[in-house]
């Protein structure tokens, strides 16, 4: 045999090879974008990425830091304008509708049925996923916003305790305060400001209330005396916060409760992953406890990643073993065991997960049925995106000013009417 021959003969037998390397899959790459670059968030990504490559693709980061996902969002927005948007994009709620709307989504039908997913995702979490009846986001998690992270160390030291209601919140920060300690470790952004006034209004309002006002919308709700209460608690719970909290990264805010210099954090679950990251034991080294006055309500937060129309069969290929990936019960184990959340496929064995997860899965389970399990507004699960850029100004403009709790209750009516 010639050496050309015998040249090109290897060289088809590696193309061959490496195009079927996997079960005889297509190799193609995937572009993911996501804001996941805390330490816990970032050992989560981590297991996606590893669950693609062992399909035989490739994974290529598009990371954009920030909490809660803003920045991201402007990224993404300016890629897709210029016609270059990502393979798959972290993308939550109502704007998986906004952006199903701009006919740029994959539909996922024949991942979706061949995975029955119908059949596996409680339907709170597949209607999100859904655009016009079809599959076009795949959900990796349920987190839980209204949670108290606190530090036990701290509160004993203080002769402090675990506070249940917002009242009770007040007498254990003081004493806090007084201890020398930072009572409530918090970051000045926007995100963050809505997070905290999330719990808040929860707590002081309730499940029913809460859903007239920031999932109906509703003018009266909005505007009103709970409103104002609501606003008054956060001047209270703002008073315990420390000097240095402006712009500072939330997984900053969490150290701060780990190493013993504030005693509790209001956070979504993902603060969980920086305990386990740090690896530090529930109901020992921390408490996790519902936000004061929230006990048995569950504000969920579904993270899951819109799937964007793709030409290239390789790269088709890819995008759809990554969705059918993010469902098989392995990934939603270790993902979510590093991110802190629960799975979103219902089902699942939780024999690894601790006792906050556990707690987690059976109030979600129980919220369901007693009308108490109500969407994340501060996490874009509750309303159309101008709305809630307009409410977490009004926010954020009354943590950094003198306004005055009915103003604000005002404002936040005047917000919905001028986006709504
Ligand atoms: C949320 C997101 C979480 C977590 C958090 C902080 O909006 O759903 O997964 O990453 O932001 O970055």
């Amino acid at each position: 045999m010639s050496i050309q021959r015998s040249f090109a003969r290897s060289v088809v037998a590696c193309a061959v090879g490496s195009l079927f390397a996997v079960g005889g899959a297509l190799a193609g790459e995937v572009e993911v974008l996501h804001w996941w670059t805390s330490g816990g968030e970032a050992k989560s990504v981590v297991e996606l990425k590893k669950i693609l490559e062992t399909k035989g693709h490739k994974w290529k980061d598009f990371a954009v830091a920030g909490g809660g996902g803003e920045n991201a969002m402007t990224v993404l927005k300016s890629r897709v304008v210029s016609g270059k948007p990502p393979t798959a994009a972290q993308v939550k709620g109502p704007s998986i509708q906004e952006w199903g709307a701009e006919g740029v989504l994959t539909q996922m039908d024949g991942v979706s049925k061949a995975g029955n997913w119908d059949g596996l995702l409680p339907a709170v979490v597949s209607n999100v996923m859904k655009y016009q009846g079809h599959y076009v986001a795949v959900p990796v998690n349920v987190h839980r916003v209204n949670w108290m992270w606190a530090n036990p160390e701290v509160f004993k030291k203080a002769g402090a305790k675990i506070p249940t209601t917002w009242d009770e919140f007040a007498v254990a920060a003081e004493k806090i305060q007084k201890a020398g300690f930072v009572a409530v470790a918090h970051g000045g952004q926007p995100w963050q400001d809505a997070t905290v006034f999330e719990s808040v209004a929860l707590g002081v309002g309730g499940a029913d209330w809460f859903n007239k006002a920031f999932v109906k919308l509703d003018t009266g709700a909005l505007n009103s005396p709970t409103m104002e209460k609501s606003f008054a608690t956060l001047r209270t719970v703002q008073k315990y916060i420390d000097k240095d909290a402006a712009n500072r990264d939330w997984n900053l805010a969490t150290a701060m409760v780990i190493n013993g210099k504030a005693a509790m954090q209001f956070m979504g679950d993902w603060a969980k992953g920086e305990f386990t990251a740090a690896n530090k034991a529930p109901g020992k080294d921390y408490i996790c406890a519902p936000a004061p006055g929230t006990a048995g309500a569950f504000t969920f937060n579904i993270d899951s990643f819109i799937m964007f129309e793709q030409k290239d069969p390789e790269a088709k290929k890819a995008q759809a073993d990554l969705a059918a990936a993010i469902m098989e019960p392995q990934f939603q184990e270790v993902f979510n065991l590093n991110k802190g959340s629960i799975p979103a496929r219902s089902g699942m064995d939780m024999a690894k997960f601790d006792q906050c997860a556990k707690d987690s899965t059976s109030e979600f389970q129980s919220s369901s049925k007693s009308g108490k399990l109500v969407p994340s507004w501060a996490h874009g699960m509750a309303m159309p995106s101008a709305v809630q850029g307009a409410m977490f100004d009004v926010v954020t403009q009354f943590m950094n000013s003198n306004m005055s709790p009915k103003d604000a209750a005002a404002k936040m009516a005047a917000a919905v009417k001028a986006k709504g």
